[in-house]
């Protein structure tokens, strides 16, 4: 069966490698996409937005002709997209109807601790808890998402995901596209058993084969001849994603995790690791009506890992003109002042998922930091055999990518950010200043299995 304890190690899952031969999935790009809705406030105050939402299970239909068991808010798959207003406050109910703890996160939220969904502060079943967030930061790309003690793998794996966008103050809106040719993309893999139903086994990337956008495999996407805001969020627990459009067409990209870019940069493909999210604009009227255009993973290796969606292109309406020189502001946090080394690491025989050869205690408090200090911080990955990839994701905060292997980044990790992949037996180093708010926040790998299995710890910001 399906291995869901902390701590399971590779060789319990063997036994299950065998079980999804039979999974019928629908004809590529045969269904339309799935755009999760747009939550509704149950209430508005003149500087907040109350809303409600219930985590329980549900069945939805992912596969042809069956439905899949999952876990959402409010039952959807993914869940809904909540739309906030930079500097407007909003509030959100989480009920949970489950059986079990749950907890919720905003994932790139700069949230002080007790709202922030820590592990230590789960909503307990039939019961609520109101999440405040302020919205005080740049627009931004963010979503929430399960992270319940040695279990946020799990539960985020069985659905509990969603968007969480940050929009600007309409007066100051850069001219981008925005409405309905404004499209979150969650972008994740998934094992299916032959009954359609949803397998999870801790560490099992390998089994993860069929990749899911806003839930559905390979869907198509019917696009005018215009401009479009793409929000793409790797929300995957472990697969590294390089995104491409067919013939390598030009993308703008707009924004990285924390918000706009200072200008929009030209690319022709994106990586993204689990959890890191990037805007691109893609401009369809460079295409003829009728044409279909292919969204690819390069990174896939089968047909139902590589060949993501498909948008067909449809006629030319008014487009919003041309995409503005200037976005966002340039994110530099100066000179640091403290140096450290963050070590990632695992320890295979044990089936232990280490940072800095230590597995999370949720009672331990693993550095100490300053308030507004600026420090620089070398990650490394020191899983060079076996190769295992990881990234780091910062709570509280955001980051700047100074280089990796010790070359300059490009694109969109030259902006704000609180994921970044480190490579194998390779590092990082990041600039990092927490200046919001005092308190204990996590630091872990974002490969959500490695993170369930003990690769997290915590830094407790001080004065
Ligand atoms: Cu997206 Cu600690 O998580
Ligand atoms: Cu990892």
């Amino acid at each position: 069966g399906a291995v869901s304890a902390a701590g399971a190690t590779i060789p319990d899952l063997v036994a299950e490698r065998h079980a999804d031969a039979a999974v019928a999935r629908p004809k590529p790009f045969s269904r339309p996409l799935y755009v999760p809705k747009t939550a509704v406030p149950v209430h508005r105050s003149k500087t907040t937005d109350f809303y409600e939402m219930t985590i329980r299970e549900a069945a939805v239909q992912i596969l042809p002709g069956r439905k899949t068991r999952v876990l959402g808010y409010d039952g959807m798959f993914p869940g809904p997209t909540v739309r906030a207003r930079a500097g407007r406050r909003v509030v959100i109910r989480q009920w949970n109807r489950l059986r079990r703890d749950a907890v919720v996160h905003l994932h790139g939220g700069l949230v002080p601790p007790e709202h922030d969904g820590h592990p230590a502060d789960p909503i307990a079943p039939g019961r609520y808890r109101d999440y405040v967030y302020a919205n005080r930061q740049p627009p931004a790309t963010l979503w929430y998402h399960d992270h319940s003690h040695h279990k946020e793998a799990e539960l985020v794996y069985r659905g509990l995901a969603g968007f969480y966008l940050i929009d600007d103050r309409p007066e100051r809106c850069p001219n981008l596209p925005s409405g309905r040719y404004d499209i979150p993309l969650m972008l994740r893999d998934a094992r299916f058993d032959k009954h359609g139903q949803l397998v999870f086994g801790m560490d099992d990337d390998n089994g993860r084969n069929i990749l899911l956008v806003n839930g559905r495999p390979q869907p198509y996407f019917k696009v005018c001849r215009r401009k479009y805001r793409l929000r793409l969020l790797n929300g995957s627990n472990m697969r590294h994603l390089a995104l491409r459009l067919g013939n390598g067409a030009e993308l703008a990209v707009i924004a990285s995790d924390g918000g706009l870019l200072p200008e929009p940069l030209p690319a022709t493909s994106v990586r993204l690791s689990p959890a890191e999210r990037v805007d691109v604009v893609v401009d369809f009227a460079r295409y003829r009506e009728g044409s279909r255009v292919v969204l690819y993973n390069t990174a896939g290796s089968s047909d139902a890992t590589r060949r993501v969606m498909c948008f067909h292109v449809g006629e030319r309406v008014p487009d919003c003109g041309e995409l503005p020189d200037e976005l966002g502001d340039k994110f530099d946090l100066g000179d640091a002042e403290v140096v450290r080394d963050v070590n990632l690491s695992t320890d295979a025989k044990r089936g232990r998922f280490l940072i800095d050869g230590k597995t999370f205690d949720i009672d331990r408090i693993d550095m100490r930091i300053r308030c507004g200090q600026t420090e620089l911080w070398r990650v490394h990955n020191r899983d060079r055999r076996p190769a295992t990839l990881h990234n780091l994701h910062l709570h509280g905060t955001h980051f700047q990518v100074v280089e990796r292997n010790g070359r300059r980044v490009s694109g969109h990790e030259t902006g704000r950010k609180d994921t970044v992949s480190v490579p194998i037996g390779g590092n990082v180093t990041i600039k990092v200043c927490y200046d919001r708010h005092l308190g204990r926040y996590l630091y872990h790998c974002h490969l959500l299995d490695h993170a369930s299995m003990g690769m997290m710890a915590q830094a407790e910001i001080i004065k």
